[in-house]
């Protein structure tokens, strides 16, 4: 049981129809959720920070709780940081004992994010880390674009084989369609498979990734909106999608949105049923079991990880 890189877990996922679940983690109850969840499915596990997290738990705390939940569970753990932006963030995971960490310089021009992916591939491989970069842009629906724009920042296969191969970099993120938070559609769900496809041909040999996958569960949406939340119109990736994806490449699964709801509409449905309690355990604690819950499911139904230990 230990802090672990990536590489075991993605060359496995590589050759099999699974993926291994990235989940974002804030606090203790979601660490708690999460780790539990992968213990019970016996499943590989990447637990993610990003910049906004870390800041917000202030850096000691999230690698602690992490290196607390390796020792509770007896799980190995990989801790990834999430869309580091530039070399400084990266190399200060590094430097606090993250075993993997994301560059990303998909806003640069492609030159430019081949100069900063490099910089910190070299700094990261020198101390034991694995690295993932991205290459295409992940589209909102709030960017209010036609499909046409939108796909023109999907991942240029040609581009990816070239970025890969010029930056050495482990794993790489790619834009087909997904994008982070509860609007990612505003009509039908639509996901350029044969793009994936076609960058799963040129690089064979590098495990891909899937930002922006939450499914933005229809469960916890109705929960909040029951009482009293107002997430209208809200889409994600159908379920069904994401396990299409893990076949052609994909190895690592990013999910933070369906984390959020999870919490949320438990907090929500507990404070109005029972008004008069202000034990914050009372509430933290069933919404740390719907995490775990919600996580199994994915572990098991979606990204068809459990037993792959
Ligand atoms: O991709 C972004 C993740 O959902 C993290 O979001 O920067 O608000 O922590 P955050
Ligand atoms: P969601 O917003 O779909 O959960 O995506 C999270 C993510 O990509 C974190 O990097
Ligand atoms: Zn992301």
């Amino acid at each position: 049981m230990a802090l672990v890189t990536t590489k075991e877990m993605f060359a496995k996922a590589l050759v099999s129809d699974y993926a291994i679940g990235a989940f974002n983690v804030n606090n203790m109850e979601i660490v708690q959720g999460i780790v539990d969840a992968a213990k019970i499915e016996q499943a590989p596990l990447i637990l993610q920070v990003s910049a906004g997290a870390r800041k917000y738990a202030r850096p000691a705390y999230l690698l602690k709780l992490v290196e607390a939940a390796i020792e509770d569970t007896g799980l190995d753990i990989c801790l990834h940081l999430d869309h580091g932006e530039d070399f400084d963030i990266c190399k200060k995971c590094v430097d606090d004992g993250f075993t993997s960490v994301m560059v990303d310089g998909s806003k640069h021009p492609f030159e430019e994010n081949i100069a900063l992916t490099k910089q910190v591939v070299e700094y990261a491989h020198a101390h034991g880390v694995v690295v993932e970069a991205e290459l295409g842009k992940l589209a909102g629906v709030e960017d209010s674009i036609s499909v046409d724009e939108r796909s023109a920042k999907f991942t240029d296969p040609a581009e990816a084989q070239e970025f890969v191969e010029r930056t050495g970099v482990d794993s790489l993120a790619i834009a087909i369609g997904t994008s982070h938070g509860a609007y990612k559609f505003k009509g039908d769900p639509y996901l350029d498979f044969d793009r994936l496809k076609e960058i799963h041909s040129l690089i064979p040999e590098t495990p891909l990734v899937l930002h922006g996958a939450s499914t933005v569960l229809k469960e916890f949406v109705d929960r909040c909106n029951e009482y009293g939340g107002q997430i209208p119109g809200a889409q994600g990736v159908p379920e069904e999608m994401i396990r299409e994806a893990t076949k052609y490449g994909i190895c690592k699964v990013n999910i933070d949105t369906d984390l959020r709801l999870a919490m949320t509409a438990e907090v929500r449905r507990f404070l109005i049923e029972s008004p008069s309690e202000f034990d914050p355990r009372k509430y933290l604690g069933p919404a740390r079991d719907a995490i775990q819950r919600m996580v199994q499911h994915k572990i098991r139904d979606v990204l068809n990880a459990s037993n792959t230990l």
